[in-house]
């Protein structure tokens, strides 16, 4: 049941910004982006709490809440532990954020259930300022951070839409579902396509990121089946 699912993987994301907000800590970065990715993991918390809440409300009876998901940082071998931090921050916030507001302004756009739309919104309003941490962290690298980073950028992108699309998901089998917050496959692909199109790339090239490759992938239909061979690897 999407609600249900949504609460696990939120209370997931909470453990990610833990480690966000020590990544930050760790590199110096403005308190306020700090004390940001603090308060975020809070925020997931209550997203998860929020989500368990319309589950039961759709279920109708008390459920049990739903077991606690393992979180593993991506490894990110061969890097510092500078740079390591950088990456996490980057494909929290900055990648994984972004995508999460796209899917929900995408849900929130066919959702028509009151509760849905209540509790859609809140997390929406969230994510947005979780993406801002990422994107105003990035806009605090050096040059020479920023050259550190390129070579990692494509496998990070297509790293965040290959999670994206294979996650597990109990997809709705009836589309009205998605007017209570459900994400059908065809919305997902939507919303996952549009936030690179239309927020990842730009924002990467506005920071002075080469974003030719991630451009050629994407105009290929952003496959995460191994059919696009990348130029270069980090
Ligand atoms: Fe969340
Ligand atoms: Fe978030």
């Amino acid at each position: 049941m999407h609600w249900l699912e949504r609460a696990a993987s939120e209370r997931r994301v909470g453990d990610s910004f833990a480690l966000v907000a020590n990544a930050l800590t760790a590199l110096h970065a403005p308190d306020e982006l700090t004390a940001l990715a603090r308060r975020a993991v809070d925020d997931e918390v209550r997203h998860q709490g929020l989500s368990f809440l319309v589950a039961q409300r759709f279920f109708g009876h008390p459920i049990a809440p739903p077991a606690r998901l393992p979180f593993a940082p991506p490894a990110h071998r061969n890097a510092s532990p500078s740079l390591r931090h950088r990456l996490h921050i980057l494909g929290q916030c900055a990648l994984n954020e972004t995508s999460a507001t796209a899917v929900l302004e995408a849900s929130l756009a066919e959702a028509t259930g009151a509760l849905a739309k209540s509790a859609l919104r809140e997390l929406l309003a969230d994510e947005v300022e979780h993406a801002r941490i990422g994107w105003g962290f990035l806009g605090t690298l050096s040059a020479e951070e920023r050259a550190a980073v390129q070579p990692w950028l494509f496998a990070l992108v297509h790293g965040n839409m290959r999670t994206w699309r294979d996650t597990e998901r109990a997809y709705p089998s009836d589309d009205s579902l998605v007017a209570h917050g459900a994400i059908s496959r065809s919305l997902l692909e939507r919303a996952l396509q549009l936030a690179l199109r239309d927020l990842i790339i730009p924002g990467f090239k506005q920071l002075g990121f080469d974003t030719a490759e991630i451009e050629r992938w994407a105009q290929a239909g952003a496959p995460t089946d191994g059919s696009f061979v990348p130029q270069e690897t980090a």
